[in-house]
Protein backbone atom coordinates (compact mmCIF):
# COMPACT_ATOMS: atom_id res chain seq x y z
CA UNK A 1 0.00 0.00 0.00
CA UNK A 2 2.92 2.56 0.74
CA UNK A 3 4.32 1.76 -2.35
CA UNK A 4 0.97 2.42 -4.20
CA UNK A 5 1.27 5.57 -2.68
CA UNK A 6 4.71 6.60 -3.19
CA UNK A 7 4.18 5.94 -6.72
CA UNK A 8 0.75 8.02 -6.92
CA UNK A 9 2.63 10.73 -5.70
CA UNK A 10 5.23 10.73 -7.91
CA UNK A 11 3.44 10.68 -10.64
CA UNK A 12 1.83 13.92 -9.29
CA UNK A 13 4.98 15.44 -8.62
CA UNK A 14 5.99 14.81 -12.45
CA UNK A 15 2.93 16.11 -13.76
CA UNK A 16 2.28 18.96 -11.22
CA UNK A 17 6.54 19.99 -11.33
CA UNK A 18 7.17 23.03 -13.25
CA UNK A 19 9.50 22.73 -16.44
CA UNK A 20 12.94 23.64 -16.35
CA UNK A 21 14.94 26.05 -18.78
CA UNK A 22 17.57 24.44 -19.86
CA UNK A 23 20.41 25.12 -17.41
CA UNK A 24 24.04 26.08 -18.47
CA UNK A 25 22.95 28.09 -21.94
CA UNK A 26 23.53 31.38 -21.15
CA UNK A 27 25.58 31.79 -18.01
CA UNK A 28 27.64 34.92 -19.91
CA UNK A 29 24.84 37.12 -22.42
CA UNK A 30 24.48 35.28 -25.12
CA UNK A 31 25.94 36.22 -28.36
CA UNK A 32 24.84 35.84 -32.36
CA UNK A 33 22.98 37.51 -35.16
CA UNK A 34 19.54 38.11 -35.81
CA UNK A 35 17.89 38.93 -39.29
CA UNK A 36 15.57 41.77 -38.36
CA UNK A 37 17.24 44.76 -38.30
CA UNK A 38 18.65 44.52 -41.31
CA UNK A 39 16.60 42.45 -43.90
CA UNK A 40 13.48 42.57 -41.85
CA UNK A 41 10.81 39.86 -44.20
CA UNK A 42 13.14 40.04 -47.01
CA UNK A 43 14.89 36.91 -45.66
CA UNK A 44 16.56 34.34 -47.82
CA UNK A 45 18.09 31.00 -47.08
CA UNK A 46 20.71 32.16 -49.07
CA UNK A 47 21.28 35.54 -47.22
CA UNK A 48 21.92 33.63 -44.37
CA UNK A 49 24.30 30.99 -45.04
CA UNK A 50 26.32 33.90 -46.46
CA UNK A 51 25.76 35.62 -43.19
CA UNK A 52 26.65 32.78 -41.52
CA UNK A 53 30.31 32.47 -43.93
CA UNK A 54 30.34 36.22 -42.87
CA UNK A 55 30.67 35.35 -39.27
CA UNK A 56 33.14 33.14 -39.85
CA UNK A 57 35.12 34.90 -42.56
CA UNK A 58 35.18 38.71 -40.68
CA UNK A 59 36.09 37.12 -37.19
CA UNK A 60 32.69 37.14 -35.60
CA UNK A 61 32.62 33.35 -34.34
CA UNK A 62 36.16 33.91 -33.46
CA UNK A 63 34.91 36.77 -31.25
CA UNK A 64 32.58 34.40 -29.61
CA UNK A 65 29.84 35.21 -31.40
CA UNK A 66 27.56 31.72 -31.53
CA UNK A 67 23.97 31.83 -32.81
CA UNK A 68 22.77 32.87 -36.23
CA UNK A 69 18.81 33.36 -35.40
CA UNK A 70 16.18 33.74 -38.14
CA UNK A 71 13.53 36.13 -37.06
CA UNK A 72 10.00 36.70 -38.80
CA UNK A 73 9.06 35.37 -42.24
CA UNK A 74 10.26 32.23 -42.74
CA UNK A 75 7.25 30.36 -42.22
CA UNK A 76 4.98 28.52 -44.64
CA UNK A 77 1.33 26.96 -43.87
CA UNK A 78 0.42 24.24 -41.46
CA UNK A 79 -0.06 21.36 -43.15
CA UNK A 80 -2.70 19.16 -42.45
CA UNK A 81 -1.70 17.77 -39.04
CA UNK A 82 -1.17 20.94 -37.81
CA UNK A 83 2.66 21.14 -38.02
CA UNK A 84 4.19 24.27 -39.36
CA UNK A 85 6.30 24.36 -42.97
CA UNK A 86 8.48 26.72 -44.53
CA UNK A 87 8.14 29.05 -46.63
CA UNK A 88 9.03 27.33 -50.13
CA UNK A 89 10.18 30.36 -51.93
CA UNK A 90 12.47 31.82 -50.07
CA UNK A 91 14.03 28.32 -47.98
CA UNK A 92 13.69 25.87 -51.13
CA UNK A 93 15.79 23.88 -49.21
CA UNK A 94 13.98 24.02 -45.72
CA UNK A 95 14.91 25.00 -42.31
CA UNK A 96 16.68 21.57 -41.52
CA UNK A 97 19.17 21.70 -44.20
CA UNK A 98 20.06 25.94 -43.33
CA UNK A 99 20.46 24.41 -39.60
CA UNK A 100 22.70 21.69 -40.77
CA UNK A 101 24.78 24.24 -42.63
CA UNK A 102 25.20 27.02 -40.07
CA UNK A 103 26.29 23.78 -37.66
CA UNK A 104 28.58 22.90 -40.06
CA UNK A 105 30.48 25.85 -39.70
CA UNK A 106 30.34 25.26 -35.88
CA UNK A 107 27.64 27.89 -35.26
CA UNK A 108 24.45 27.69 -33.16
CA UNK A 109 21.15 28.11 -35.07
CA UNK A 110 17.73 29.83 -34.21
CA UNK A 111 14.07 30.99 -35.31
CA UNK A 112 11.44 33.18 -34.47
CA UNK A 113 7.74 32.58 -33.33
CA UNK A 114 5.19 34.62 -31.62
CA UNK A 115 2.56 33.86 -28.77
CA UNK A 116 -0.23 34.96 -30.39
CA UNK A 117 -2.21 33.68 -33.56
CA UNK A 118 -0.09 35.15 -36.12
CA UNK A 119 3.83 36.47 -35.91
CA UNK A 120 4.05 40.46 -36.22
CA UNK A 121 4.35 39.74 -39.99
CA UNK A 122 1.61 38.20 -40.04
CA UNK A 123 2.74 34.67 -40.32
CA UNK A 124 1.41 31.69 -38.27
CA UNK A 125 2.15 32.22 -34.61
CA UNK A 126 2.41 29.11 -32.10
CA UNK A 127 -0.71 29.94 -30.27
CA UNK A 128 -2.21 26.42 -29.28
CA UNK A 129 0.17 24.37 -31.52
CA UNK A 130 3.37 25.22 -29.44
CA UNK A 131 4.18 21.36 -28.74
CA UNK A 132 3.69 20.67 -32.20
CA UNK A 133 6.51 23.68 -32.96
CA UNK A 134 8.57 22.70 -30.38
CA UNK A 135 8.44 19.33 -31.82
CA UNK A 136 9.65 20.24 -35.17
CA UNK A 137 12.26 23.07 -33.65
CA UNK A 138 13.84 19.95 -32.17
CA UNK A 139 13.52 17.83 -35.31
CA UNK A 140 15.51 20.60 -37.14
CA UNK A 141 18.19 21.42 -34.82
CA UNK A 142 17.34 24.47 -33.78
CA UNK A 143 19.38 25.74 -30.84
CA UNK A 144 17.35 29.37 -29.88
CA UNK A 145 13.81 30.75 -30.24
CA UNK A 146 12.96 34.10 -30.25
CA UNK A 147 9.38 34.20 -28.90
CA UNK A 148 7.49 37.51 -29.71
CA UNK A 149 4.14 38.97 -28.42
CA UNK A 150 1.70 39.75 -31.61
CA UNK A 151 -1.61 39.04 -31.80
CA UNK A 152 -1.97 37.79 -28.49
CA UNK A 153 -5.50 39.46 -27.42
CA UNK A 154 -5.76 38.88 -23.81
CA UNK A 155 -3.38 36.05 -23.27
CA UNK A 156 -1.24 36.03 -19.70
CA UNK A 157 1.94 36.83 -20.64
CA UNK A 158 3.61 34.24 -18.01
CA UNK A 159 1.16 31.48 -19.17
CA UNK A 160 1.86 31.70 -22.35
CA UNK A 161 5.80 31.89 -22.04
CA UNK A 162 5.47 29.26 -19.54
CA UNK A 163 3.31 26.61 -22.08
CA UNK A 164 6.18 27.49 -24.31
CA UNK A 165 9.17 26.76 -22.08
CA UNK A 166 7.20 23.32 -20.83
CA UNK A 167 6.69 22.52 -24.72
CA UNK A 168 10.77 22.92 -25.10
CA UNK A 169 11.09 20.76 -22.42
CA UNK A 170 9.04 18.15 -23.53
CA UNK A 171 10.70 18.25 -26.75
CA UNK A 172 13.95 17.31 -25.18
CA UNK A 173 16.70 19.47 -27.20
CA UNK A 174 18.18 22.44 -25.22
CA UNK A 175 17.04 24.96 -26.73
CA UNK A 176 18.19 29.21 -25.56
CA UNK A 177 14.64 30.63 -24.66
CA UNK A 178 14.89 34.28 -25.69
CA UNK A 179 11.29 36.47 -24.66
CA UNK A 180 10.44 39.20 -26.84
CA UNK A 181 6.93 40.80 -25.09
CA UNK A 182 8.44 44.32 -24.78
CA UNK A 183 8.67 44.24 -21.65
CA UNK A 184 5.02 45.09 -21.53
CA UNK A 185 4.26 42.92 -18.60
CA UNK A 186 7.53 43.65 -16.55
CA UNK A 187 8.94 40.17 -17.45
CA UNK A 188 12.13 40.72 -15.36
CA UNK A 189 9.46 40.39 -12.18
CA UNK A 190 8.60 37.09 -13.14
CA UNK A 191 10.40 35.36 -16.19
CA UNK A 192 13.97 34.32 -14.24
CA UNK A 193 13.33 30.79 -14.48
CA UNK A 194 11.66 30.50 -18.03
CA UNK A 195 13.50 32.38 -20.01
CA UNK A 196 17.37 32.77 -20.68
CA UNK A 197 16.70 36.50 -21.73
CA UNK A 198 13.69 39.30 -22.00
CA UNK A 199 12.99 42.02 -23.93
CA UNK A 200 13.01 45.02 -21.73
CA UNK A 201 11.06 47.45 -24.32
CA UNK A 202 9.58 48.06 -27.80
CA UNK A 203 12.02 47.61 -30.83
CA UNK A 204 15.11 49.64 -31.45
CA UNK A 205 16.04 51.61 -34.67
CA UNK A 206 19.27 53.36 -36.38
CA UNK A 207 19.20 56.72 -34.57
CA UNK A 208 21.25 57.27 -31.93
CA UNK A 209 18.37 59.50 -29.88
CA UNK A 210 14.91 59.55 -31.52
CA UNK A 211 11.29 58.24 -31.11
CA UNK A 212 10.00 56.20 -34.45
CA UNK A 213 6.27 56.69 -34.63
CA UNK A 214 4.67 54.01 -36.46
CA UNK A 215 0.78 54.79 -34.65
CA UNK A 216 -0.21 52.47 -32.29
CA UNK A 217 3.09 51.78 -31.23
CA UNK A 218 6.93 53.30 -31.54
CA UNK A 219 10.82 52.49 -32.27
CA UNK A 220 13.43 53.80 -29.60
CA UNK A 221 16.82 55.60 -30.81
CA UNK A 222 19.47 53.94 -28.74
CA UNK A 223 20.17 56.90 -26.02
CA UNK A 224 15.89 56.02 -25.20
CA UNK A 225 16.52 52.28 -25.27
CA UNK A 226 19.39 52.78 -22.63
CA UNK A 227 17.73 55.09 -20.66
CA UNK A 228 14.57 52.80 -20.10
CA UNK A 229 16.90 50.12 -18.94
CA UNK A 230 16.68 52.25 -15.59
CA UNK A 231 16.27 50.46 -12.26
CA UNK A 232 16.04 46.85 -14.03
CA UNK A 233 19.80 46.07 -12.65
CA UNK A 234 19.29 43.68 -10.11
CA UNK A 235 16.64 41.54 -12.48
CA UNK A 236 19.49 40.58 -14.51
CA UNK A 237 22.35 37.53 -13.57
CA UNK A 238 23.93 34.59 -14.85
CA UNK A 239 20.72 32.39 -16.87
CA UNK A 240 18.62 35.16 -16.54
CA UNK A 241 19.19 38.75 -19.06
CA UNK A 242 17.72 42.05 -19.32
CA UNK A 243 17.49 42.38 -23.39
CA UNK A 244 17.54 45.66 -24.36
CA UNK A 245 17.28 44.32 -27.92
CA UNK A 246 19.11 43.65 -31.27
CA UNK A 247 22.17 46.09 -31.98
CA UNK A 248 22.46 48.09 -34.80
CA UNK A 249 25.54 49.00 -34.82
CA UNK A 250 27.01 50.09 -38.53
CA UNK A 251 23.31 50.30 -39.69
CA UNK A 252 22.81 53.32 -41.81
CA UNK A 253 21.75 56.03 -38.73
CA UNK A 254 24.47 55.89 -36.87
CA UNK A 255 27.64 57.24 -37.43
CA UNK A 256 31.34 55.03 -36.35
CA UNK A 257 31.33 57.44 -33.01
CA UNK A 258 27.95 56.61 -32.19
CA UNK A 259 27.89 52.82 -32.99
CA UNK A 260 30.99 52.65 -30.80
CA UNK A 261 28.51 53.77 -27.79
CA UNK A 262 25.67 51.96 -28.54
CA UNK A 263 28.08 48.67 -28.15
CA UNK A 264 30.30 49.76 -25.64
CA UNK A 265 26.99 50.59 -23.34
CA UNK A 266 25.42 47.25 -24.45
CA UNK A 267 28.91 45.60 -23.01
CA UNK A 268 28.14 47.50 -20.02
CA UNK A 269 24.67 46.83 -19.23
CA UNK A 270 25.59 43.01 -19.58
CA UNK A 271 22.93 43.01 -22.29
CA UNK A 272 23.18 40.04 -24.99
CA UNK A 273 25.39 40.80 -27.86
CA UNK A 274 23.16 39.95 -31.19
CA UNK A 275 24.21 41.79 -33.85
CA UNK A 276 21.88 43.17 -36.25
CA UNK A 277 23.88 44.28 -39.14
CA UNK A 278 25.20 43.54 -42.43
CA UNK A 279 28.07 41.34 -41.76
CA UNK A 280 28.81 40.33 -45.11
CA UNK A 281 29.52 44.40 -46.32
CA UNK A 282 29.90 45.81 -43.18
CA UNK A 283 32.76 48.36 -43.41
CA UNK A 284 36.16 47.17 -41.46
CA UNK A 285 35.49 50.11 -38.23
CA UNK A 286 32.33 47.98 -37.91
CA UNK A 287 33.42 44.96 -37.91
CA UNK A 288 36.24 46.04 -35.21
CA UNK A 289 33.62 47.63 -33.09
CA UNK A 290 31.56 44.17 -32.73
CA UNK A 291 34.64 42.26 -32.26
CA UNK A 292 36.72 44.55 -29.62
CA UNK A 293 37.62 41.81 -27.57
CA UNK A 294 38.10 43.90 -24.54
CA UNK A 295 35.01 45.24 -24.50
CA UNK A 296 33.12 42.03 -25.13
CA UNK A 297 35.13 40.99 -22.14
CA UNK A 298 33.75 43.20 -20.02
CA UNK A 299 30.21 42.19 -21.00
CA UNK A 300 30.54 38.71 -20.86
CA UNK A 301 32.68 38.93 -17.26
CA UNK A 302 32.12 35.80 -15.49
CA UNK A 303 30.20 37.51 -12.25
CA UNK A 304 27.36 38.48 -15.15
CA UNK A 305 26.91 41.82 -13.18
CA UNK A 306 25.11 44.95 -15.31
CA UNK A 307 26.80 47.94 -14.47
CA UNK A 308 24.70 51.13 -13.71
CA UNK A 309 24.94 55.00 -14.36
CA UNK A 310 26.89 56.62 -11.12
CA UNK A 311 26.84 59.82 -12.19
CA UNK A 312 26.08 62.65 -14.87
CA UNK A 313 27.06 65.88 -15.57
CA UNK A 314 25.47 67.77 -18.25
CA UNK A 315 25.83 65.00 -20.51
CA UNK A 316 28.84 63.39 -19.76
CA UNK A 317 27.41 60.06 -18.08
CA UNK A 318 30.03 57.73 -15.86
CA UNK A 319 29.29 54.35 -15.70
CA UNK A 320 30.84 51.51 -14.05
CA UNK A 321 30.37 47.26 -14.04
CA UNK A 322 31.77 45.27 -11.38
CA UNK A 323 34.24 42.89 -12.59
CA UNK A 324 35.71 39.75 -11.48
CA UNK A 325 38.90 40.00 -9.55
CA UNK A 326 37.91 43.16 -8.11
CA UNK A 327 38.03 45.03 -11.53
CA UNK A 328 36.06 47.57 -12.26
CA UNK A 329 34.90 48.54 -16.00
CA UNK A 330 34.36 52.61 -16.29
CA UNK A 331 32.60 53.90 -19.38
CA UNK A 332 32.28 58.11 -20.30
CA UNK A 333 29.39 58.32 -22.12
CA UNK A 334 29.33 61.77 -24.01
CA UNK A 335 25.36 62.15 -25.20
CA UNK A 336 26.29 65.62 -26.71
CA UNK A 337 27.05 65.91 -30.27
CA UNK A 338 30.24 67.77 -29.29
CA UNK A 339 33.08 67.18 -27.74
CA UNK A 340 33.87 67.20 -23.62
CA UNK A 341 36.91 67.83 -22.36
CA UNK A 342 37.47 64.95 -18.69
CA UNK A 343 39.19 65.95 -15.62
CA UNK A 344 38.23 62.92 -13.59
CA UNK A 345 39.75 62.85 -9.68
CA UNK A 346 39.57 59.50 -8.78
CA UNK A 347 40.23 60.14 -5.23
CA UNK A 348 37.22 61.94 -5.21
CA UNK A 349 35.38 59.53 -6.08
CA UNK A 350 33.64 57.27 -4.21
CA UNK A 351 31.51 54.34 -5.91
CA UNK A 352 29.38 52.47 -3.44
CA UNK A 353 27.29 49.39 -5.52
CA UNK A 354 24.47 48.37 -2.98
CA UNK A 355 23.30 45.56 -4.98
CA UNK A 356 26.93 44.38 -5.88
CA UNK A 357 28.07 44.72 -2.47
CA UNK A 358 30.92 46.41 -4.14
CA UNK A 359 33.46 49.50 -3.21
CA UNK A 360 35.96 50.91 -5.32
CA UNK A 361 37.63 53.77 -2.92
CA UNK A 362 40.25 55.40 -4.93
CA UNK A 363 41.51 57.00 -1.91
CA UNK A 364 43.08 54.00 -0.70
CA UNK A 365 42.41 51.24 -3.88
CA UNK A 366 45.14 52.17 -6.90
CA UNK A 367 43.81 50.31 -10.38
CA UNK A 368 46.02 50.24 -13.70
CA UNK A 369 43.90 51.83 -16.63
CA UNK A 370 43.21 50.50 -19.49
CA UNK A 371 41.57 52.24 -22.58
CA UNK A 372 39.55 49.60 -24.41
CA UNK A 373 39.15 51.05 -27.83
CA UNK A 374 42.65 52.00 -28.24
CA UNK A 375 44.00 49.00 -26.36
CA UNK A 376 46.26 51.60 -24.22
CA UNK A 377 47.25 51.62 -21.12
CA UNK A 378 46.81 55.31 -19.39
CA UNK A 379 48.41 54.85 -16.00
CA UNK A 380 47.19 54.26 -12.80
CA UNK A 381 44.14 56.15 -10.44
CA UNK A 382 46.77 58.21 -8.49
CA UNK A 383 46.74 60.83 -10.64
CA UNK A 384 43.49 62.72 -12.36
CA UNK A 385 42.28 61.67 -15.71
CA UNK A 386 42.45 64.38 -18.48
CA UNK A 387 41.39 63.84 -21.79
CA UNK A 388 38.42 64.25 -23.93
CA UNK A 389 35.84 62.44 -25.34
CA UNK A 390 33.97 62.84 -28.68
CA UNK A 391 30.92 63.96 -29.38
CA UNK A 392 27.84 60.73 -29.12
CA UNK A 393 31.04 58.64 -28.03
CA UNK A 394 32.84 56.88 -25.24
CA UNK A 395 35.72 56.60 -22.93
CA UNK A 396 35.91 53.19 -22.19
CA UNK A 397 38.41 51.53 -19.95
CA UNK A 398 38.93 48.50 -17.98
CA UNK A 399 40.50 49.29 -14.36
CA UNK A 400 42.88 46.42 -13.09
CA UNK A 401 43.02 46.26 -8.94
CA UNK A 402 46.96 46.11 -9.05
CA UNK A 403 46.59 45.37 -5.17
CA UNK A 404 44.79 41.79 -5.47
C1 LIG B 1 8.52 42.57 -33.21
C2 LIG B 1 9.82 42.32 -32.46
C3 LIG B 1 10.97 42.56 -33.41
C4 LIG B 1 10.87 41.64 -34.61
C5 LIG B 1 9.53 41.85 -35.31
C6 LIG B 1 9.28 40.80 -36.38
O1 LIG B 1 8.36 43.91 -33.54
O2 LIG B 1 9.92 43.14 -31.34
O3 LIG B 1 12.22 42.35 -32.74
O4 LIG B 1 11.01 40.30 -34.19
O5 LIG B 1 8.46 41.77 -34.38
O6 LIG B 1 8.05 40.97 -37.03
Amino acid sequence: MRKIVLSLLAVLFVLTASAQKYPGLADTPPMGWNSWNIYACDITEQLVREVADAMVDRGLKEAGYEYVVIDDCWHGERDSLGFITDDQENFPSGIKALADYVHSLGLKFGIYSDAGWTTCGGRPGSRGYEYQDALKYAEWGVDYLKYDWCATDNVNAKGAYDTMLRALAKAGRPILFSMCEWGDNKPWLWAKDIGHMWRTTGDIYDDFYGEDDHGTWSSWGILNILDMQDGLREYAGPGHWNDPDMMEVGNHGLSVNESRAHFAMWCMIASPLIAGTDIQNASEETIEILTNEEAIAINQDLLGIQGFKHSKTDSLEVWYKPLAEGDWAVCFLNRDSISKEINYDWKATVVKDDFAKRNANFANTTYEIRDVWKHKNLGKTKRALKTTVPGHDVLMLHLSNIEK
